[in-house]
């Protein structure tokens, strides 16, 4: 029997790995540990909480007895838990330094002590910081630039330092921006999205400009499981979605689909030291076999429908999670004022 730990498995791509996992294996468990932050919600995996071959661990990774209860009987894990958000990461960074770097290191030991037959460690690709022309592959140095980013570099070596110091089976996957359903409404696409279908502003940063390749959950997803299933132990591989775009253009193309004016666009202040563009060179993994499945016009237009049809998802994080207001507040208040 195949059981698999998922930590941060009530976040956004943790719970789409999830749910892939359970319909994808039938064979397989799957045990989710994750602390349950502002960003981790039980409602993500409400539809299979009752599936025997799943069972959820409230708890941190940076807590050994609690890494250590829910790594027991698993032959393999999979740390998607983290800090994830840039922005917050600005206004303060020691909990990226806790989850991303220390949380990383509790959870390789474990895996160390215990002989894990198979680790996955999820980096990104801000680890290589930004890149005005080209793009970066898996040799390249890397060269992260904002908190956020300077912990999931941390994280990513520290698991590289195990697996040549001590050989635990890991490999690192960098993947590039994910959009889809059950994205925290913080991010660029779920927060213009929901902003645009209540009429609210679209708080766009500096000109606009700025580059990111994007990449359906789904497609991320399936990557993961390939790694897990068929990596070679001690590589990296990044995971594009091969979809650059200008901010702007997703912007637009999100308020044209929900016939919204291009008049709600705000541009606000820039974020402090904005990565221009992030770009990934992606034959590693194609040459393995793996590559993207959903066309980004398909995949924008499906992710901007699920979050008009699921209001009920997001409107008591926007409304009544007094956490999301006091960070809108803090991050968009001076700025849209
Ligand atoms: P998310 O913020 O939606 O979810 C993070 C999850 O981790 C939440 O469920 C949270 O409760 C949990 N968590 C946080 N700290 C924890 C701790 N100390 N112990 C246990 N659980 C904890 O994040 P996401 O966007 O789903 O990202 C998942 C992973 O993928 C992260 O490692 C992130 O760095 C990486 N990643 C994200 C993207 C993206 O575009 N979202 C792209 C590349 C890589
Ligand atoms: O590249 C992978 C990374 O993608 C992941 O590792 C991170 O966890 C994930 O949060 C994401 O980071 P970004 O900073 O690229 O994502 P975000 O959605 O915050 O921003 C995307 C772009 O949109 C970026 O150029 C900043 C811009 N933006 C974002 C927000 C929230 C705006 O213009 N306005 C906004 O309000």
């Amino acid at each position: 029997m195949t059981r698999v730990l998922v930590t941060g498995g009530c976040g956004f791509i943790g719970s789409n790995f999830v749910r892939a996992v359970l319909v994808e294996r039938p064979g397989w468990e799957v045990v989710n540990l994750d602390k349950l932050t502002y960003a981790g919600r039980l409602e993500n995996l409400a539809d299979v909480a009752g599936d025997r071959r799943y069972r959820f661990v409230k708890g941190d990774i940076c807590d050994r007895e609690a890494v250590a209860e829910a790594m027991a009987g698993c032959t393999m894990a999979v740390n998607f838990a983290a800090e994830t958000h840039v922005d917050r990461s600005l206004l303060g960074a020691a909990h990226f330094i806790d989850t991303d770097m220390k949380g990383v290191l509790v959870l390789l030991e474990e895996a160390r002590r215990i002989g894990l037959g198979r680790f996955v460690q999820i980096s990104t690709d801000e680890v290589y910081g930004s890149i005005a022309e080209g793009s970066f592959d898996e040799s390249c140095v890397l060269n992260p630039r904002n908190p956020y980013a300077a912990s999931k570099a941390g994280g990513d070596r520290l698991a590289f330092a195990y697996w040549a110091t001590y050989g635990v089976p890991l490999v690192i996957t960098r993947a590039s921006n994910n959009y889809g359903p059950y994205q925290y409404p913080e991010k660029l696409i779920p927060l213009f999205v929901t902003n645009a279908l209540r009429d609210e502003s679209l708080p766009l940063y500096g000109d606009g400009r700025n580059v990111r390749d994007w990449l359906h959950v789904s497609d991320h997803c399936r990557a993961v499981l390939f790694v897990l299933e068929r990596g070679a132990a001690g590589e990296v591989y990044n995971i594009a979605g091969g979809n650059e775009r200008e901010n702007i253009a997703i912007t637009r193309e999100v308020l044209r689909l929900l016939g919204k004016p291009e008049s709600l666009i705000r541009p606000v202040a820039d974020r402090v030291g904005h990565d221009r563009r992030y770009s990934l060179a992606a034959a590693k993994l194609s040459d393995l076999g793996w590559s993207p499945l959903v066309p980004f016009e398909r995949g924008l237009a499906e992710t901007v429908r699920w979050y008009a049809e699921n209001e009920a998802w997001w409107r008591p994080i926007k409304d009544h999670d007094g956490e999301f207001r006091r960070y809108y507040e803090e991050q968009y208040g001076a700025r849209l004022r």
